[in-house]
């Protein structure tokens, strides 16, 4: 695998604009192509800047009805809860770039967590003919060194087939609905933000050492891209940006 593109930015906007303008890039370079783009969103309250800069500097920059939207996890809490993933993002991103509901793939939470699970990889399955590979996963990263919902001792990290799977997290007392490390490992891109003092000591931890934190085993089979605002970046050197 290529070594991962490391970017550092000095705030977390534009970190955020730089995700932007890559999510943009390989979509246009796919839909020229002939083809649609596939993304899956991250989790968290990062995502907020990046839907602000899209949706502001590139709501008329790219053919927005080729691209079709997944989450990459959900919190195991309805649609119209306010810490809902998709929640999120259907205020603002996809509704206000009028993004087709059947270009929107949302993840089942009125099933129960196993089932929601199962319903949404049997989705993805018939998505990508049984072969799922996406154009790009978001994906954020916690102090602890979780990404998606594959927080440290949980079960979903070591799941060894599954695509989608519902995993217990103990220390939130809660259910969640991730993406495994199959799929997305599967994808052709992969990219990390990350901001904030918090996160820098485990993302030292993974870029510089041989980590054994969930997000260390985070591949993608084109490129992983980690960009960081400069504090999530600053107990690490010699990053282009
Ligand atoms: C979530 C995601 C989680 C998130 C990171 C970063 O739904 O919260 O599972 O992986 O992406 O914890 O969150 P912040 O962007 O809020 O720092």
């Amino acid at each position: 695998m290529r070594k991962p593109e490391i970017k550092k930015y000095p705030t977390k906007e534009k970190m955020a604009g730089g995700a932007a303008t890559k999510l943009v890039t390989l979509a246009s370079q796919k839909i020229e192509s002939g083809g649609r783009f596939s993304v899956a969103l991250s989790g968290g309250s990062t995502p907020k800047l990046l839907y602000n800069e899209l949706v502001s500097r590139f709501h008329d920059r790219l053919d927005w009805g080729k691209v079709d939207f997944f989450w990459s996890d959900e919190r195991y809490v309805p649609i119209d809860h306010p810490d809902s993933n998709m929640k999120l993002a259907l205020d603002n991103l996809l509704r206000p770039l009028g993004i087709d509901d059947s270009h929107i793939y949302l993840i089942d939470t009125s099933l129960p967590p196993a089932e929601a699970a199962e319903d949404y990889q049997d989705r993805i399955l018939a998505y990508f003919n049984r072969d799922p590979r996406f154009d790009l996963i978001l994906l954020g990263l916690g102090a602890d060194g979780h990404t998606a919902s594959l927080f440290p001792m949980t079960k979903a990290v070591l799941e060894p087939t599954h695509w989608v799977e519902a995993n217990y997290v103990p220390k939130l007392k809660a259910w969640r609905i991730t993406f495994t490390f199959s799929l997305i490992n599967s994808a052709y891109n992969v990219l990390f933000m990350a901001a904030g003092a918090d996160k820098a000591p485990v993302v030292a931890d993974i870029i510089l050492k041989k980590s054994t934190f969930p997000a260390a085993k985070v591949t993608a089979t084109d490129r992983l891209y980690w960009y960081l605002d400069k504090e999530a970046a600053k107990e690490i050197t010699n990053t282009r940006g």
